[in-house]
């Protein structure tokens, strides 16, 4: 499908950073039509010169001869319209320059990213409903978080959201679903009869789904303070992973099966509670030498936001009656990384001890560096019979050698062309989510909720061991340590 691209908001930092270098990446793939055009609109006024100079800043290894020419083509293609997001006459500007550019590519299809605040979205919905929906193609709404701040919030935006476009043309994004090893959870559970047949209660202790950030908010303070981790990550990245680790299988591949597998075990999921939530803000550095979150000038003075949180999900279901679900996500910590950990159960042998046969693990590394490995125990090499934890490793540099990693946005938008809608988010599955997390949020907004200070760089609240522990997860201080002797 070939669509006229527009992105609104198209001066912003997450336009300038994402969306505009994802468009280019299609572009660059052939996915994008040279037949389309990539429209900015935002309230910025500047002339077209000027916008393709700021949408070029972020476009990176442009340095070949192929990438400069096919960049020079999309800056090409590019042209940027300037106006309000509150009154018709911007959004009538844009209907002339789109009319005018269908006119030279006969091409009706309308593809609108909203890159842009909340306090806008609704306006520019509107706007563009009245004055730019095509009747002679398709038009398709690209929308990102925050989708409200709880469930009633979520609830107003999707019926306003509702009231001008359908469900079909709606594309709510969330960049998780685009990520490889995000998309690899259902192909790895569904076609691998060694996974599907221990993925539940009996052979399985605990999941444990980790983000960690190394950098604290540095600047973007203002909007994190109003909404805190658990809005940021959890409620929506996080819990994305969740679901595609707990459904069931789908009835087929269909954008509609596979959302309401997703629903169907949200559903079984009771709201979290504060005893199972353990909340952080980091401080200085050990050091000294970092900031706390205080310090960043964006942040209010004395504020009590969370910037980690680790909280524990139960699903009331046959398969995972039992199996605590420890969800945690923290910024300014001491890795960069998400993983996805799935704890197995003791073996219930006593033929070795229990410290040195530890449990099997099946660890999905979502970032960086992707990789599926499986932590087990072997017999350590020689002539005793020491055992030794290893792990069968399928590290995605080494074993995919000659293909890259898509853009978690390339991806998306690339669906989103194509009108493939299992990757974004349904609005009844983010109803079920905002359910799940919305009485907590709520007492955390009033000061409920205590919020221990850690430390920047370091592995998040000190109670944080205490609290994986108490639903079951055991850490294997003695993983991977290849002896000596293997070398050999
Ligand atoms: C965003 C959050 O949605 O995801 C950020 O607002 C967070 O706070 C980011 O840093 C993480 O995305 P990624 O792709 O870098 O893991």
């Amino acid at each position: 499908m070939a669509a006229q691209n527009i992105v609104l908001g198209a001066s912003g930092d997450l336009a300038k950073k994402k969306t505009f270098p994802a468009l280019f990446g299609l572009f660059l793939h052939g996915h994008i039509a040279p037949t389309t055009r990539i429209i900015g609109y935002a309230r910025t006024k500047m002339d077209r010169p000027d916008f393709l100079k700021r949408i070029s800043q972020h476009i990176k290894n442009t340095t070949t001869p192929k990438v400069k020419t096919m960049l020079d083509q999309f800056l090409d293609q590019s042209t940027y319209v300037s106006g309000v997001y509150d009154q018709d006459s911007g959004f009538q500007a844009l209907e002339q320059e789109l009319q005018r550019v269908e006119k030279e590519t006969k091409t009706h299809d309308r593809l609108f990213y909203m890159a842009l605040p909340p306090s806008v979205f609704i306006p520019v919905a509107n706007g563009l409903k009245k004055n730019c929906y095509t009747l002679k193609g398709i038009n398709r709404l690209i929308v990102e978080k925050p989708f409200g701040m709880d469930l009633e919030s979520s609830r107003t935006l999707s019926k306003a959201l509702g009231a001008l476009y359908r469900e079909d043309e709606i594309y709510r994004i969330d960049h998780y679903l685009g990520k490889e090893m995000v998309k690899n959870i259902m192909i790895l559970r569904f076609t691998n009869q060694i996974f599907g047949s221990c993925w539940d209660r009996d052979h399985i202790s605990n999941v444990q789904i980790t983000f960690k950030e190394k950098i604290g908010t540095e600047g973007r303070g203002g909007y994190f303070d109003e909404f805190g981790i658990m809005r940021d990550v959890m409620q929506n990245h996080l819990f994305q992973i969740l679901s595609l680790i707990a459904m069931e299988s789908p009835t087929s591949l269909n954008a509609e099966d596979i959302r309401n597998a997703k629903v169907d075990v949200l559903r079984q999921i009771p709201p979290v509670v504060e005893s199972e939530v353990l909340l952080g803000q980091y401080g200085k550095s050990e050091d000294g030498s970092l900031p706390s979150y205080l310090d960043d000038e964006t942040v209010p003075k004395g504020s009590k936001t969370a910037t980690f949180a680790a909280a524990a999900f139960h699903i009331n279901n046959p398969r995972w009656e039992g199996v605590p679900f420890v969800l945690k996500c923290g910024k300014a910590l001491d890795q960069q990384k998400v993983e996805i950990r799935i704890q197995f159960k003791d073996m219930g042998s006593n033929l070795f001890q229990k410290d040195v046969a530890a449990r099997n693990e099946l660890v999905i590394r979502v970032q960086p560096e992707e990789a599926v490995y499986l932590k087990m125990t072997q017999k350590l090499p020689g002539l005793g019979m020491e055992t030794v934890m290893s792990e069968l490793d399928l590290s995605y540099a080494s074993r995919f050698t000659n293909l890259s990693v898509p853009d978690a946005y390339e991806n998306l938008i690339l669906d989103a062309i194509m009108g493939e809608q299992s990757n974004f988010v349904r609005s009844d599955e983010l109803d079920e989510a905002w359910r799940i997390f919305t009485p907590v949020l709520h007492k955390i907004d009033r000061g409920l909720v205590p919020v221990e200070v850690y430390p920047y760089g370091s592995r998040g609240p000190k109670h944080l061991p205490e609290f994986v522990g108490r639903f079951g997860f055991e850490r294997h201080l003695q993983a991977y340590s290849w002896p000596e002797t293997s070398q050999a």
